[in-house]
C-alpha cells in the first residue's frame, strides 16, 4: 500500500529513504510547498502586518488574512474573524481557561474533562478549579478507552460551566463522538463545550459551524504546518465578551492614560507581531491537506491501521490499547512483553523506525490503563505499508532480543 501523499514532497523523507517515521501524532513532517511559502513570504512579503501605510505592510497584511481566509475554510468556518491564530492547541487551551474562565467560573461551578485528555486539555481546567474554588469533575472511560457517554451524561448537570474534551485521544487514538456529546451536554446543562482538536484537525474533516461546539482548538505542526501557529476558533459572542488574554500592541482601539478599549475580532486576542510567516506556511498546509480531501486521509490512516494491527496482535505478549480501527485516528498505543517502551523505543530506532515511548502527556489515562507509559506508532498521510512492516519486523527482532537477555 503506497502513500497518499508522494514522499517525494516531503524533503525530510527524500533525504532519509530509509527512515520509517511512525510520529505523526507529535508532529508531522513538513511538504516542501509549506516550506517554500514560509521562504516566500520572508522573501517577498516580510514586514509587519497591520502597521505600516506602505504597500510592503499591505503584502503582509494580505498574507497573512488570506491564511486566516484558508484555514477558516478548511474546519469549516464562515466567520473568519471568529479564528484567532496562537501557538498551538496550548497556547489556546490556556486562552480560553484563563481569560473565559477567569470571567465565568466560580466557587460552586463544576468544570468537567475527561480521564482521556492531554495534560494541555486537562491541567488549565484542572489549575482554573483550584485558582477559583469550582470543582473538577472527571469523566471516566470504558475498557477500550473511550469515553464513558452514560458517565457523562451524570457528571454533567445544571452546574456545569465547561465540557472540556478532546477529539481525538493522543496516547490512544479513540476518536470522540462530538455529536453524541453535544446532544448530551446541551440536554443538561447551558455548559460551554471547549473541544482539544490537536489530533482531530490533521486527520479528520472538521467542520466547526456545524458541530454546534463553542471552542475548538488545533496546532499547525501535527497537520503538515510549521512549529508555533495554531489557533482557536470561538463562537462570535463568547470571543467578544471574553476579556484579553494579553496586552500589548495590535489588541487596543484606544489607550488613555488611565484605561484602555480593546480592538475587534481578531485581533483582540492577538497581542504583540503576529507569527504571519508561519500562518502563510500553515495556510499552504491545509490547501495541500484539502486537494488530497480529508476523507481520502482518514480511509488511508484506516487500512493502514487494520494492516498494522493484525501484525502486532500476532504477536505474542504484544498489547494493543485503544478502540478498533473504525474507532481510532492513525495511532496504535502498545507494550510488549514487560520491555519498557522507552527500551523498545531504543531499539526501534536502531532499524530506522520513529515511535514514541512514554505516558504521551496523559497520565490520568495511563494510571487508569495501569502502566507508566506505552510505544506507540502513528500514521500521515506519507505513510506506507513498508513503514507499517518495517514496525512490525523490529519487533519481532526486539521480541527475540529481550527474550534471550
Ligand atoms: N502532544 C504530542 C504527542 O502526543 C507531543 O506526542
Amino acid at each position: 500500500m503506497s502513500s497518499l501523499a508522494p514522499r517525494s514532497d516531503f524533503p525530510l523523507l527524500v533525504r532519509n529513504p530509509s527512515l520509517h517515521y511512525l510520529d505523526s501524532a507529535a508532529t508531522s513532517q513538513k511538504p516542501k510547498v509549506v516550506l517554500d511559502a514560509v521562504r516566500e513570504f520572508y522573501e517577498t512579503a516580510n514586514a509587519n502586518p497591520h502597521r505600516g501605510a506602505y504597500a510592503l505592510s499591505a503584502a503582509a497584511t494580505d498574507a497573512y488574512h488570506q491564511a486566516r481566509v484558508d484555514i477558516a475554510q478548511f474546519l469549516g468556518v464562515r466567520d473568519t474573524d471568529c479564528l484567532i491564530f496562537t501557538r498551538g492547541t496550548t497556547e489556546s487551551v490556556n486562552v480560553v481557561a484563563s481569560s473565559w474562565g477567569h470571567a465565568n467560573v466560580k466557587a460552586g461551578d463544576e468544570i468537567v474533562v475527561t480521564a482521556l485528555e492531554h495534560h494541555a486539555n486537562f491541567v488549565p481546567w484542572q489549575q482554573l478549579a483550584l485558582s477559583t474554588g469550582a470543582t473538577l469533575r472527571i469523566v471516566e472511560l470504558s475498557e477500550l478507552q473511550e469515553i464513558d457517554l452514560d458517565h457523562l451524561r451524570d457528571v454533567v448537570g445544571p452546574r456545569t460551566k465547561v465540557v472540556a474534551i478532546t477529539h481525538v485521544s493522543n496516547a490512544v487514538g479513540a476518536i470522540t463522538p462530538l455529536d453524541e456529546v453535544v446532544r448530551i451536554v446541551r440536554t443538561h446543562s447551558s455548559a460551554v463545550i471547549f473541544v482539544d482538536g490537536a489530533q482531530g484537525a490533521p486527520h479528520l474533516p472538521v467542520a466547526f459551524d456545524a458541530l454546534d461546539i463553542d471552542f475548538y482548538a488545533f496546532s499547525g505542526h501535527k497537520m503538515l504546518g510549521p512549529m508555533g501557529i495554531g489557533g482557536l476558533i470561538g463562537k462570535r459572542a463568547l470571543l467578544e465578551a471574553m476579556p484579553p488574554y494579553q496586552f500589548g500592541g495590535d489588541m487596543i482601539e484606544w489607550v488613555q492614560d488611565f484605561d484602555s478599549t480593546w480592538n475587534v475580532l481578531p485581533h483582540k486576542l492577538e497581542a504583540g507581531t503576529p507569527n504571519a510567516a508561519d500562518a502563510v506556511g500553515l495556510g499552504a498546509a491545509v490547501r495541500y491537506l484539502a486537494a488530497l480531501d480529508m476523507a481520502k486521509v482518514r480511509a488511508h490512516e484506516v487500512a493502514l491501521l487494520e494492516r498494522t494491527e493484525a501484525r502486532l496482535r500476532a504477536l505474542p505478549e504484544c498489547t494493543v490499547y485503544g478502540p478498533p480501527p473504525s474507532r481510532r485516528s492513525g495511532v496504535i498505543s502498545f507494550s510488549l512483553m514487560d520491555v519498557h517502551p522507552h527500551d523498545l523505543a531504543t531499539i526501534l530506532d536502531q532499524h530506522g523506525v520513529c515511535v514514541r515511548a512514554g505516558h504521551h502527556c496523559a497520565q490520568p489515562l495511563m494510571r487508569r490503563l495501569g502502566v507508566s507509559a506505552t510505544a506507540r506508532a502513528s500514521f500521515y498521510v506519507y505513510s506506507e505499508q513498508k513503514d507499517a512492516d518495517a514496525l512490525a519486523t523490529a519487533l519481532v527482532a526486539a521480541q527475540s532480543l529481550f527474550a534471550s537477555a
